[in-house]
């Protein structure tokens, strides 16, 4: 993990908008704060306790304090401005048209404790990932399927509450390919520090390349590849098919992760771990130690049931 502020390294003209606010508040504020800190500093020492000497009162100045009125009011109403064209520009809501309307291309639900992505037009979830194209302003719908949960990429966007029975609407978009790091920002449970997420932005071709890679049915194990073939039949007649996807066959709960190309994902349980067949085969063994409280428990499957669905859950290594 790198060292560096995210909020001072936008990547979207929405960050880079929320990041200029931000330098003018503290320019504005810090400017303020050595007028104020100096004068108190003068005060203390000009009018310090001398022997036999009472400090001399001053009463009703008006000049004087119709300055001190006029000045920090002015100030306010500038820092009001500012930040309301921000809100009223880069941060609005995105406009539904027709009024009503409620098009999407990326539909994210934040759940305990971690997050569904949905391609809109293309028919694809995935999960802790959010791919997008660069350059192009995408609508996102953000929405709950428990607890109030907030989405939040400091490189890219403000903070949207994701509030259970209600939708809101964000845009995201990003001016240069990387993964920009996301976080669940309202506390939701036991496990909120691990509901995290990431938003990987690449060139428009880079992007279809991907899109079309999701889109694919994954296909059955081959025969010749025992363990794969054991894992698959053991995925469809355990527990696993009552929360979890993998298109192409019979599991199609949505209660965890859509399972679908889960091999190509970079981590586990919300950023707990990155994604290995390692990784994989520790967190079946007893997600709770990795991620006490999350809603998988532990099946206490044996070793072999474990080699079982790692070969079924990462078909390159049945290649
Ligand atoms: Cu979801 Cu915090």
């Amino acid at each position: 993990m790198d060292s560096s502020i995210p909020v001072f390294e936008p990547a979207s003209p929405q960050a880079d908008a929320i990041y200029h606010l931000f330098l003018w508040v503290i320019l504005i504020s810090g400017v303020i704060f050595l007028i104020v800190g100096g004068l108190i500093v003068v005060a203390i020492y000009r009018f310090r306790a001398r022997e036999n000497e009472t400090p001399q009162a001053v009463y009703g100045d008006d000049r004087r304090e119709m300055r001190w009125l006029v000045g920090p009011t002015i100030v306010v109403l500038w820092l009001v401005a500012i930040s309301a064209k921000f809100v009223l520009t880069y941060n609005a809501v995105p406009k539904v048209d027709p009024p009503g309307d409620t098009v999407a291309d990326l539909v994210v639900t934040g759940h305990q404790w971690w997050w569904e992505v949905h391609y809109v037009g293309a028919s694809v979830i995935g999960a802790n990932e959010v791919h997008i194209p660069t350059n192009k302003r995408l609508r996102v719908k953000v929405s709950s399927a428990d607890v109030i949960h907030c989405f939040w990429v400091p490189q890219l966007a403000r903070k949207i509450d994701v509030i259970p029975g209600r939708d809101n609407y964000i845009w995201l978009e990003a001016h240069k390919p990387g993964a920009y790091q996301g976080r669940c920002a309202e506390y939701c449970g036991t496990q909120h520090a691990w509901m995290n997420f990431k938003v990987y932005a690449h060139a428009a071709d880079d992007y279809e390349r991907w899109l079309t890679q999701q889109k694919e049915v994954p296909s059955s194990p081959p025969s010749t590849h025992e363990l794969a073939v054991a894992g698959k039949a053991f995925f469809l007649t355990a527990t696993c098919i009552e929360c979890h996807t993998i298109e192409g066959t019979p599991a199609h709960a949505t209660i965890g992760p859509n399972l679908t190309h889960f091999e190509l994902r970079k981590e586990i349980g919300g950023g707990r771990i990155a994604n290995s067949p390692e990784s994989l085969a520790l967190w079946l063994k007893n997600p709770q130690a990795l991620k006490p409280g999350c809603k998988m428990p532990n099946f206490k499957l044996t070793g072999r049931q474990i080699d079982q669905l790692v070969a079924y859950l990462y078909p390159e290594n049945s290649k």
